[in-house]
């Protein structure tokens, strides 16, 4: 028996770290959870969860489980274990790990020996040796791998993803020596199915970059045929569908308007900034980037082509946006491709609406853009695009309205629309 209070911290209680809190609470583990963002807290301890696939009741229940959240972190030094999960994203275009040492300072001044201290953000190999522990050794005069255990294990989580969740997602795993590493492995075999060894946090951190690059690249792939298709007058969707009747050596991927989300836009250059270092490129994703990046462009020269075979003016028409998270069935709306979309259709003067029941504003510009509340109106605009086809949008019959539709998902529902 240890002679912590808390088994596990979680510091940064978003996409990443809510769920975590609530599947270690559920696994009879004592959670403390900790977020600089009072409101968040605040919220988060009235039951109302921020985050699509942890709903209020489940939240509720951890709570009464004992979950315990607060925004003072004085509460780490009672916890063996501190997994950090905050943001690591782009600042001017390179990787960002400011959230990632305010919280090793935080560590660092609330640190008691024998903890376990585990990374979980995404990031370039080396964060875990070369930022996180020598911000918490020269704070804390303490020594890794003697005075307290470290290592890293990316996040899997696939936010709205129904079968693949936090416990049953086989989980990587990594410690800077072998006490550390066995240390981790018992944490996490208390809250997931599954866990993976590899040989250093180098190689764990690098993993994730690799499973998000792949993505990243073989999506460039596929908007790049579709864009090529069109031209050819070949149905890609066609051949994306019969593609994938292959049993072996294929996995196919859908075009779309773009990429977006914490994740595929911004995890490559987090690999780019490493390998540039040594003085390398990584040609494959500055290539991907280039392509997935022009995709909200390319979406807006579809619509324009349309109205001109519609032969009305592209200038002050009204297109109705129908989704602008950037994925179906969540409310994220970070790096989603609509911003890009909805910012060049205003500079090009036309009128933009959305409709998405996850997205409650999006800023474009600084400015709101102006929402739908139902499909109501549907009908009053010159063109309807889909850039996100939630679920919950097959309950309505698109066949019945009167106004062309691009739908840049490929979705079966939208069956008259246009695809990209
Ligand atoms: N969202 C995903 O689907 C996903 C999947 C895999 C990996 N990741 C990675 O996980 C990490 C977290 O992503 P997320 O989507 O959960 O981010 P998020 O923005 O949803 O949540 C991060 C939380 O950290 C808090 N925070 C920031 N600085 C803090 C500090 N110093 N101390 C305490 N709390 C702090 C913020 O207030 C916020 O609530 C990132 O590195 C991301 O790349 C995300």
């Amino acid at each position: 028996m240890s002679n912590f209070k808390y088994d596990v911290a979680v510091i940064g209680l978003g996409y990443v770290g809510l769920p975590l809190a609530i599947q270690a609470t559920s696994s009879n583990l004592k959670v403390y959870g900790y977020d600089i963002d009072e409101n968040k807290i605040s919220n988060y301890n009235l039951g109302k969860s921020t985050i699509e696939d942890i709903s209020d009741k489940e939240l509720k229940a951890s709570l009464e489980k004992g979950l315990f959240l607060s925004s003072d972190p004085k509460y780490l030094s009672e916890s063996e274990t501190i997994v950090i999960s905050v943001p690591t994203p782009l600042t001017d275009y390179q990787p960002d790990l400011s959230y990632v040492k305010a919280a090793a300072e935080t560590i660092a001044n609330n640190i008691t020996k024998n903890q376990i201290i585990i990374l979980e953000s995404t990031t370039y190999p080396g964060t875990t040796v070369e930022v996180l522990i020598p911000v918490i050794e020269e704070i804390s005069n303490l020594k890794a791998g003697v005075d307290f255990f470290v290592g890293y294990s990316p996040e899997r989580i696939d936010p709205g993803n129904d079968t693949w969740n936090f416990k049953n997602t086989p989980k990587v795993i990594s410690g800077i020596n072998d006490e550390s590493l066995s240390k981790i492995e018992n944490f996490y075999e208390q809250i997931i199915d599954s866990v993976v060894r590899v040989s250093g946090t180098k190689e764990a951190e690098m993993v994730k970059l690799l499973e998000n690059t792949y993505r990243h690249v073989n999506i460039a792939l596929i908007n790049e045929l579709a864009i090529l298709c069109n031209m050819l007058e070949i149905d890609i969707w066609e051949v994306v569908n019969a593609a994938k009747t292959k049993p072996f050596g294929f996995e196919s991927f859908r075009p779309g308007p773009g990429v977006g989300g914490h994740c595929i836009p911004v995890d490559p250059n987090y690999l780019s900034f490493k390998t540039r270092q040594i003085g390398k490129p990584v040609r494959f994703v500055e290539l991907a980037q280039e392509i997935n990046n022009s995709m909200p462009s390319y979406v807006v020269s579809r619509l324009l082509e349309k109205m001109n075979l519609l032969e009305k003016p592209f200038k002050n028409s009204k297109i109705l946006i129908l989704g602008v998270a950037y994925k179906k069935d969540i409310g994220d709306v970070r790096e989603s491709p609509a911003i890009g979309i909805i910012e060049n259709l205003f500079e090009r003067g036309v009128n933009v609406k959305y409709y998405d029941p996850f997205v409650d504003s999006i800023l474009v510009n600084k400015k709101y853009v102006e929402k739908e509340d139902s499909f109501d109106n549907i009908d009053k605009y010159d063109l309807v695009l889909v850039h996100t086809a939630h679920t919950d949008f097959e309950n309505f019959d698109f066949s019945k309205v009167s106004v062309p539709i691009f739908d840049a998902t490929g979705s079966d529902h939208f069956k008259n629309a246009e695809r990209i």
